[in-house]
């Protein structure tokens, strides 16, 4: 029973193979019993043998408890880093929510002679950031977690600065959105690699679109901050 009881703490945490100390184990208990049976008259068998089961239940079950404790170890691990992801998520969803207010808030207010093309371009921008918003939060709540959408959650989380009050020039409209499209790249690059390690692979695959996309938009913008 010691034995079936041994083969199954190692077959779930270490494969089919016995520790290390097994044969060893074996052995000295092997010589127990040896004597036990060489020595069968003598009063002290009946102890050789108890000793000799003894000894095999004492070492298991210390592998026993190792085992526990290691499995109740990766569970912890997992739910944290779970959970982790999960807030790290909640950055990204607030910080591009903060993003495509401020593009839309530059759609309306942004003039100069290149207007019609900005005005469009931006539009196209806010109008992706939009999509996106939704694919971050649902892959929250994927994760158990509650997904942040409110002003005060998204202020909080943030890492991105609202548009001033009174509107800047276009130049400066555009390399503000230039900026904050990185900031957020980066903050997607982060969480990508994060992900990865926790082997959340749908997470990295969402944030490395992320990355993709706002990079994208940073190149579009600098290429008409040039022209400026
Ligand atoms: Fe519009």
């Amino acid at each position: 029973m010691v034995h079936m009881q041994a083969r199954r703490i190692q077959a779930g945490a270490a494969g089919n193979c016995y520790p290390a100390p097994a044969f060893p184990l074996r052995l000295a208990r092997f010589l127990l019993l040896f004597c036990a049976s060489a020595f069968h008259d003598c009063p002290l068998a009946p102890f050789l043998r108890g000793a000799s089961e003894f000894v095999v239940f004492l070492v298991y079950s210390e592998f026993k408890f190792m085992a526990d404790a290691r499995r109740s170890s990766d569970e912890t691990r997992n739910s944290n880093t779970k959970a982790d992801v999960a807030e790290r998520l909640g950055t990204v969803l607030a910080s591009t929510y903060a993003l495509r207010i401020k593009t839309q808030n530059f759609h309306w207010n942004i003039t100069g002679p290149n207007f019609i093309g900005l005005h469009t371009l931006l539009e196209t921008h806010y109008k992706e950031l939009d999509e996106a918003i939704d694919v971050v939060a649902e892959r929250i709540r994927a994760l158990d977690a509650v997904a942040p959408g409110s002003f005060a959650a998204f202020a909080e989380m943030s890492h991105i600065k609202d548009a001033p009050a009174k509107p800047p020039r276009e130049t400066v409209m555009l390399e503000t959105l230039v900026s904050d499209h990185m900031t957020v790249s980066e903050l997607c690059t982060e969480l990508s690699t994060f992900a990865d390690d926790a082997e959340d692979h749908a997470t990295a695959d969402i944030m490395n679109g992320r990355i993709e996309a706002h990079d994208k938009a940073a190149w579009m913008l600098r290429a008409h901050l040039a022209k400026a």
